[in-house]
């Protein structure tokens, strides 16, 4: 193996290790499902549904609009189609009635500024730092997939087909965005560290806001986002 080849394989290796152990972090600080009441399993619920339904799929397209190398288009394709074929809204849409956990629009709002942060970062197309925050994204799903489902069953749901696929082809998913981000940064070998988990953070914060809320906004609040005229950020939120 060439020395480059080398340097950039220890590299994939080195922020692939960095981003797991931010899941892990995440994952080991989960609240006992079984001590939570119920409206909170029912909220955590409904604010992860309102980003996945929607989101889920515009994100990993962003990110295969933005690479740029040859090896990045089959994988993050094979990805999409998956969630097309499989109709993986559906099963997430499914998922939340079941648990009688569909979001309303305090749900939705309750993650509204950190929502935009994060559709704005991928809005600037940047191949290394996407694939890295959909690798560590479909990471933590995969992880969070047992969580989810007891938070459902303690709701006396048994719909979890949701759950189940997703904490099994996330693993070939997750290993095929490293392989992505190894490609990008085979292209962009002077990108510079600082930055690179731009979105790993983005979407860090959008998971500690679905499972605790820094507020619970006001029909005012929603209010004025609907007609332009007010951000949800107020007392206690984020700036
Ligand atoms: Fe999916």
């Amino acid at each position: 193996m060439l020395t480059s080849e080398r340097s950039l394989c220890d590299r994939v290796e080195l922020v692939k290790g960095q981003t797991t152990a931010i899941i892990d972090e995440i994952i080991g600080s989960l609240p006992n499902s079984k001590r939570l009441t119920d409206s909170e399993r029912r909220g955590i619920i409904a604010r992860y549904t309102s980003v996945l339904e929607g989101n889920f799929i515009y994100w990993m397209t962003a990110t295969a609009i933005a690479a740029r190398s040859p090896q990045s288009q089959p994988i993050l394709l094979d990805n999409l189609y998956d969630e097309v074929h499989d109709a993986h809204p559906h099963m997430m849409r499914k998922f939340a009635l079941a648990a009688n956990a569909f979001p309303t629009d305090k749900d939705f709002m309750a993650l509204h500024d950190d929502l935009t942060r994060m559709r704005l970062f991928m809005g600037k197309l940047m191949p290394v730092r996407s694939v890295l925050a959909m690798a560590f994204f479909e990471g933590f799903i995969q992880k969070f997939m047992a969580y989810l489902a007891d938070l459902a069953m303690e709701l006396n749901s048994n719909e979890l087909e949701y759950t189940d696929v997703h904490g099994v082809c996330d693993i070939e998913h997750t290993e095929g965005l490293y392989k992505v981000l190894a490609a990008e940064l085979a292209l962009a070998p002077s990108e510079p560290e600082e930055g690179l988990f731009e979105g790993v953070i983005l979407l860090r914060t959008l998971i500690e806001q679905i499972m605790q809320p820094e507020y619970e906004p006001q029909a005012e609040h929603i209010a004025g986002l609907r007609n332009g005229s007010a951000r949800l950020a107020t007392s206690g939120a984020r700036g």
